[in-house]
């Protein structure tokens, strides 16, 4: 068979297919048949703080929906609390430790500590390398386009001090200069595109 070899993000890959971060990733049979198939190495979907907290929100409302109405209610599970993002950890820990081809953690976070955070913690998983997944809907019109960006590559900044393992950046082609972006994020990056 031709030799396929590459690298991504330095890390050798037997064929450049890579299985990229998505829904697919929790299926274990898919994954295991992709392999067999000759896959390089498989991106597990993204750790999206937004999505921790909103969960972590939706059980403190569900918990405390009754309390009002029946004091017992309170106390039924007052121990009870949302894993945060320790499942999502679990099974990246799990899949690395499945598979013979490398396996990347991506994240998305919120805010410039709980990147570091999280990265630190996706790192300790014994995952390959990071995607750092920029996707983010601008919500404030007075903050302009410079200021987002600038914001955006100094938490590529902070991620890659924090970790010792190799990071790339995922961004959307909607960026006012994308190759100035880029170029503040390293003179050699490895990015991908959403298409
Ligand atoms: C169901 C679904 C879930 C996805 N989840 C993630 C994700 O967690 N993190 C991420 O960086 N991209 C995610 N993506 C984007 C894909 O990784 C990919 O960038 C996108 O689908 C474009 O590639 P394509 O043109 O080959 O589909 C997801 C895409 C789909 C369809």
């Amino acid at each position: 068979m031709a030799d396929l070899s590459t690298t991504y993000m330095g890390i050798p890959l037997k064929s450049p297919i890579i299985l990229g971060a998505s829904n697919l990733v929790t299926k274990p049979a898919i994954i295991k048949d992709l392999e067999a198939n000759g896959i390089g190495a498989v991106v597990y979907k993204s750790l999206f703080e937004e999505q921790i907290q909103l969960e972590s929100l939706q059980l403190d409302e569900e918990l405390t929906e009754y309390a009002n109405r029946n004091s017992e209610m309170g106390r039924l599970f007052p121990e009870l609390e949302h894993a945060g993002p320790r499942e999502h950890l679990f099974n990246v820990r799990k899949l690395k430790e499945s598979l013979s081809v490398p396996v990347f953690a991506s994240l998305n976070a919120l805010y410039e500590p709980s990147w570091v955070g999280y990265a630190r913690l996706l790192e300790e998983t014994g995952v390959d390398g990071l995607e750092i997944n920029l996707y983010a809907i601008p919500g404030y019109f007075e903050i302009d386009a410079h200021l987002i960006e600038e914001k955006q590559i100094q938490i590529v900044k902070s991620v890659k001090k924090a970790v010792k393992i190799p990071v790339s950046v995922k961004i959307s082609p909607f960026y006012t200069n994308t190759m100035n972006f880029i170029k503040g994020i390293s003179k050699n990056p490895f990015f991908s595109v959403y298409s």
